[in-house]
């Protein structure tokens, strides 16, 4: 199910009032001053009403706390698996399990609101902040951030759900306007942001950087009011992105609380002249402190002090966290796991095998507690079974020589099996600029190329962010993907290349073959400052899916050592109503040699659309553990949510009755289990009829089409039969309101009144 509101936390309410009551003693400049953070951190204090202040540091996937402005060293903290990887786990389990710690670090810091997670969506590989993102998959991104958010919150530590909204380029990220239509903002852009408003509340939501539309997003009063508050029902305050706000003033009456950084007394001069003025209304100011004040009421009585973490145990987590997120694509003859039995000198090759990149450049980079580098936990965990030998292959900027390919060359041809590994350097992919290229640097794919024509048993371990191409994948028997997996990423490859985890992985974006094979292509980052989201709601699986594209490796595609067979799959009833829950269950089978787990995906298609919808959706997922041979059933509930799309006539999700298949399996192209289910919409759910729908529409529309005859006969349309084929098209494509120049009169203004007010 794609919403589950039931799991909302309510518990705002009483702060929201307490903050109405604080407020009726505050002064105008009092209220002013909160609107704009005390420098980088901090919220103000106002000691006579005993208004603390909170303090706020960058996340998402470890706490960065600083003392200064800007990005120096913060306080050591664990730096666990960035987005990108973690949503590869599918498990909001782990991730709920990893904002308890990261709050946890939080209340050792007084840190009361953490600034993330960050549910953007990944419209194009290239953008250089993907491995902040979970997805290109709404549902799958918006799950992960409510579990995240709910971890965090049930320790009383905030959150900060960013970049609100459409923030998905890099370059000139603070002025380029993302333009789109309605329903791709709100079936692509802010479903995730969506998802994770209505199930766990979090404390705050970040307003990006960019306009939509051409409104800045600090500044849109259809983002922050209308929608974020009114449709979603948001109870904690908007901050804006350090540096986003623009006409501050704008921004309160647009919805927003607090202006980050802190600007001194610019904003509040502009505030107080604003409501002098009657540009800004006092309950428009009102409206915007209220939510800030309850949030920092509910931070000062959540605050516990004498909190320290296990540093140790974080640790611990951070590996399993990397763990379930590690990706294997590949493994012919089940080259991985490694069998000791057999292999007794393996080739370690590969910079990042002993200098990791574990995590992106910006401001989310987290310092670390301790880092584990995969050639040391490989060393402790292989020990005396097996010789390990190691060369660079490359420089840490990514090029590689003769010389370096050589020495590598030597061990490689040696040993029984190669291990390289490879990614993206620093530079490559960052906040603050996007990637020009899919490719790893020119001297990796040299290195595994040469490696590839003197070692047969060669296994890849890829170190990057985003999605990368291989044009090397078939020359190679085994690929992990092991992303930017914090400080224990190190740990925990040696884990799965050694077995000793069963990698459970599955790709929460795909791995197109070419750059030209992605949505937003040839127009990414757009350099005109307009950045025309054309492909609509077709991004990532849905946009290969359109347009018949074989990826190099598709959404949720994952290997495990172990297989799994999927069987039984029933639907509740074959016939619903739209009103009524529409249960699935389907059985799954570990039908290999040892322990596993399984994400088990369920997406659903509308055979017939009236509007054009992706091929299919994921709308819910599982991931379920099974020892060799055990067998269970898992089960869904899907709702309304999950068969409607955005119509943006009626500025609402709707239904339309038909049917609808439901598929189930273990990745976006392995969907072996199908079952149809006929939807009975039972209010009809059609655009209401205006002068200016088609006369064809009336004949669609419950109570429009008594008139339909009364009208094709007035623009002078004959019996079906008798009119000719173009001729009826014609008129029946025609807006209503042309009857009376068609009819030349005879038909008045007056009778189609009258027909408009009998069919709404
Ligand atoms: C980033 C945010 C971050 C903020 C504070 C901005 O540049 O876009 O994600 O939370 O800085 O460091």
């Amino acid at each position: 199910m794609i919403l589950d509101e039931s799991t909302s936390a309510q518990s705002s309410v009483d702060y929201l009032s307490k903050a109405r009551s604080l407020l009726a003693a505050m002064t105008l400049e009092e209220k002013a001053l909160l609107l704009s953070g005390d420098g980088w951190w901090h919220t103000h204090s106002i000691d006579r009403l005993q208004i603390p202040a909170i303090s706020v540091s960058d996340g998402p996937h470890g706490l960065r706390k600083v003392e200064g402005g800007g990005l120096p060293i913060s306080v050591p903290a664990t730096c666990f698996p960035t987005a990108s990887a973690l949503a590869c786990s599918w498990n909001t389990e782990l991730i709920r399990q990893v904002g308890v710690a990261l709050a946890e670090e939080c209340q050792a810091h007084n840190v009361q609101i953490l600034l993330g997670p960050g549910v953007n969506m990944k419209r194009s590989p290239l953008c250089g902040r993907n491995f902040e993102y979970f997805s290109e998959d709404p549902v799958l991104a918006g799950k992960m951030a409510a579990a995240y958010i709910q971890g965090m919150q049930s320790q009383g530590v905030g959150t900060s759900l960013k970049h609100y909204a459409a923030n998905n380029q890099e370059f000139e990220r603070m002025v380029t306007s993302s333009n789109l239509d309605e329903r791709t903002l709100h079936e692509t852009y802010l479903l995730a942001f969506e998802i994770a408003v209505k199930e766990a509340q979090p404390w705050s939501v970040m307003a990006a950087y960019n306009p939509i539309n051409h409104l800045y997003a600090a500044e849109n009063s259809l983002l922050l009011r209308d929608i974020l508050r009114t449709q979603w029902g948001f109870e904690g305050f908007v901050v804006s992105d350090w540096g986003a706000v623009h006409d501050g003033v704008t921004g309160v009456n647009a919805g927003l609380s607090l202006e980050m950084p802190g600007s001194g007394d610019y904003l509040r001069n502009k505030i107080i002249e604003a409501v002098r003025t009657g540009r800004l209304s006092p309950a428009k100011l009102d409206e915007a402190i209220v939510p800030l004040l309850a949030v920092i009421l509910k931070a000062k009585d959540h605050k516990r002090s004498g909190v320290a973490f296990d540093a140790g145990n974080h640790d611990g987590l951070a590996r399993r966290a990397a763990g379930e997120s590690l990706v294997l694509v590949k493994n012919t003859d089940g080259l991985l796991p490694l069998d000791f039995r057999r292999i007794k000198t393996i080739a370690l090759i590969g910079t990042f095998a002993k200098t990791p990149r574990y995590q992106g450049a910006g401001s989310s980079q987290v310092n670390p507690t301790r880092i584990s580098t995969a050639y040391d936990e490989l060393m402790k965990l292989v020990g005396k079974d097996a010789v390990i030998q190691y060369a660079a292959g490359y420089t840490e900027d990514g090029a590689t020589t003769n010389e370096l390919i050589n020495e590598a060359l030597q061990l490689v041809k040696a040993a029984e099996v190669a291990i390289v590994f490879v990614g993206l350097p620093g530079s490559y992919e960052s906040e603050g600029f996007d990637r020009s290229s899919l490719d790893l640097p020119a001297g990796h794919n040299q290195l595994i190329e040469a490696m590839s024509t003197v070692q047969p048993n060669l296994a890849v371990v890829l170190i990057n962010g985003s999605a990368i191409t291989m044009p090397w994948a078939e020359k190679v028997r085994a690929i992990l993907e092991a992303w930017l997996g914090g400080q224990a990423g190190g740990g925990a490859i040696a884990d799965v290349l050694t077995g000793r985890v069963n990698p459970s992985g599955k790709l929460a974006e795909t791995f197109p073959a070419r750059l030209e094979d992605t949505p937003a292509y040839p127009d990414f980052p757009s350099r005109s400052k307009e950045a025309n989201y054309g492909e609509g709601i077709f991004i990532g699986y849905r946009y290969s899916d359109a347009r018949k594209i074989a990826p190099l490796f598709p959404f949720g595609f994952g290997l495990s050592y172990t297989t799994f067979a999927y069987s039984g799959l029933r639907v509740g009833a074959t016939s619903v109503k739209e009103t009524e829950p529409v249960t699935v269950e389907v059985k799954v089978k570990n039908t290999g040699p040892v322990a596993g787990q399984e994400v088990v995906q369920l997406y659903v298609r509308e055979q017939h659309p009236k509007v054009v919808r992706p091929e299919k959706e994921l709308k819910a997922f599982t991931k379920v553990a099974l020892q060799a041979g055990e067998e269970r059933t898992v089960s869904f509930r899907l709702t309304r949510r999950d068969f409607a799309y955005y119509d943006t006539f009626r500025h609402d999700w709707v239904i339309n009755p038909g049917k609808f298949e439901i598929l189930v399996g273990s990745s976006s192209r392995d969907l072996p289990l199908r079952e149809t289910i006929t939807l009975e919409v039972t209010q009809q759910d059609c655009a209401p009829l205006s002068r200016y729908s088609l006369l064809k529409d009336f004949e669609k529309h419950p109570k429009g089409k008594a008139f339909y005859p009364q009208l094709a006969e007035a623009f002078g349309l004959g019996k079906p039969d008798e009119a000719d084929m173009a001729g009826r098209a014609f008129l029946d494509d025609m807006p209503v309101y042309k009857v009376c120049a068609f009819s030349e009169g005879k038909f008045t203004e007056q009778m189609l009144n009258e027909i408009l007010k009998q069919v709404q």
